[in-house]
């Protein structure tokens, strides 16, 4: 059941003051001369950013664009928060199994909002479990993992929308044995949750034997695009972030993407720059620089998005294009001291997207001390926020100035409410730059052949014939 959130009259106020911005002046021909993109450039594609506007709208309306549903889920997110709050209230810990898109979002998001401390908090000031999110199988963490965390004050949430991704059931298997141990088989549907696919996936059989609470990831909701579903939602809302703020926001941004003025819809023109940027002048690398340590895994979840979904080898109409956009994660100020040289100086190939924090929740002045050293005494009076800010806005002149393509995405402050409209103005951007390109965005077919190959290499029933063609092509020659 979808239901409109609604934005009240006094809420309104708060929303334009916290509305995120794009600024994009510095990637125009205005700023950068003949290595900017002029309005004309923009003009000169008109015919295929209409037909991009208007496939968008018509796979929304067939229900194929299942994440810009997901703002409206109103019933998934009340269940959501009845289990969450009992979990909030129940245990000491939360272990996250899943990876890629199961797991991605949910380390940005918590990340963003919740202390940078978290796990270290006393329970008293965390108010909420400590999260794990085990999205690898490194040995040594799965094994250590153990010495940090008591199973019987600890809830698995099981996240894999196809069942059967061997990284999550590896840790899984792992897991359960160790939580029969400790708690018993009779209390294990006390300490699992599983998200999954609603029928398909041998996770939802599991389910189904064993009796546990389970969420649904919508099958019209791709992996990477699924942080505000029940995927998301689920180990945020037992962190105690705001789903509700959350969805909002995501909600308000729709509002804005939603709108087909180009010059209007930050998520187009973003998705436009980028294209022509790429076709024009063989900008193929995506750096995304926020300068907050809280956005630092926004960077590494855009990553995916990005990656996953415009890496591909055919067109729409069955062509091979061997399309792509690489995206680069970094992060300000830490950066400026390693890759911006680089930026700076190396070869015209990158578009530079800052993220920037207008006003930080905490923050720190630097005291009037060592007042006889001028190298240290010209900080006084400024906090780390000026700083950061300063460090930011100095930066972006550095590039403009070298005639570097880049752009800033602009957060009044970082809240449940921002965050959201960040996140699913990312993702429109994503589907939007898709249709550009005229790719289907939402597969990752590059992905499922290397599931294929783990599966055959390990074994697994129904793979057999796979390894062979791996065996044959295994040579030794080339090896020091
Ligand atoms: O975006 C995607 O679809 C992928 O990155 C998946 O999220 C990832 O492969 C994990 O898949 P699953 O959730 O089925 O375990």
């Amino acid at each position: 059941m979808y239901l409109p959130i609604m934005i009240t009259v006094k809420e309104e106020k708060k929303v334009k003051r916290i509305k995120i911005k794009v600024n994009f002046n510095n990637m125009m021909k205005a700023k950068l001369g003949a290595k900017g993109i002029s309005e004309e450039d923009i003009s000169k594609i008109r015919e295929k950013i209409k037909q991009a506007v208007k496939n968008l709208k018509q796979k929304r309306d067939d229900g194929k664009l299942g994440f810009m549903y997901l703002p409206y889920d109103v019933k998934t997110k009340e269940e959501i928060k009845k289990v969450a709050e009992l979990v909030k209230e129940k245990f000491e810990n939360l272990v996250v199994l899943g990876i890629g898109g199961s797991a991605l979002g949910t380390i940005a998001l918590h990340r963003a909002l919740k202390h940078p401390f978290h796990n270290l908090l006393p329970a008293e000031k965390r108010k909420a479990p400590r999260l794990f999110v085990m999205d690898n199988v490194d040995p040594e963490v799965a094994a250590n993992l153990f010495d940090v965390i008591d199973l019987k004050k600890t809830l698995v949430n099981v996240i894999t929308k196809s069942g059967e991704t061997a990284e999550t059931v590896a840790f899984m298997k792992i897991i359960w044995d160790k939580l029969i141990k400790q708690v018993g088989k009779n209390k294990l549907k006390d300490h699992v949750v599983i998200t999954t696919d609603r029928e398909k996936g041998t996770l939802r059989q599991i389910v189904n034997e064993y009796g546990f609470i389970s969420f649904e990831v919508p099958s019209n909701v791709g992996g990477r695009f699924s942080v505000l579903s029940s995927v998301g939602l689920f180990p945020l809302a037992c962190s105690g972030i705001n789903i509700d703020e959350l969805l909002k926001g995501a909600a308000f941004m729709d509002s804005i993407t939603t709108n087909d003025n180009i010059w209007k819809n930050p998520a187009y023109m973003r998705a436009i720059l980028h294209y022509i940027a790429d076709k024009k002048f063989g900008q193929k690398i995506t750096v995304m620089l926020p300068y907050s340590n809280a956005l630092k895994d926004v960077a590494d979840w855009f990553a995916q998005l990005w990656a996953e979904s415009l890496g591909k080898k055919m067109s729409n109409d069955g062509k091979i294009i061997n399309v792509g956009l690489t995206p680069v994660k970094a992060l300000g100020a830490t950066d400026q001291h390693s890759q911006v040289q680089l930026y700076m100086e190396g070869p015209y190939d990158k578009v530079v997207n800052f993220i920037r924090v207008e006003k930080f929740r905490t923050d720190e002045v630097m005291p009037d001390n060592f007042k006889d050293k001028e190298s240290f005494s010209y900080l006084s009076g400024y906090s780390m926020a000026d700083l950061i800010n300063i460090e930011q806005k100095a930066t972006e002149i550095a590039l403009t100035q070298n005639k570097r393509s880049n752009m800033t995405i602009i957060l009044p402050e970082i809240s449940e409410f921002t965050i959201g409209q960040l996140i699913y103005m990312l993702e429109v951007e994503t589907a939007f730059i898709g249709e550009l390109y005229n790719i289907n965005a939402f597969d990752q077919p590059g992905v499922e052949a290397g599931k294929i190959a783990t599966y055959a290499m390990m074994g697994r029933k129904g793979y057999a014939d796979k390894i062979k063609n791996i065996k044959s092509k295994d040579i030794s020659k080339y090896i020091i």
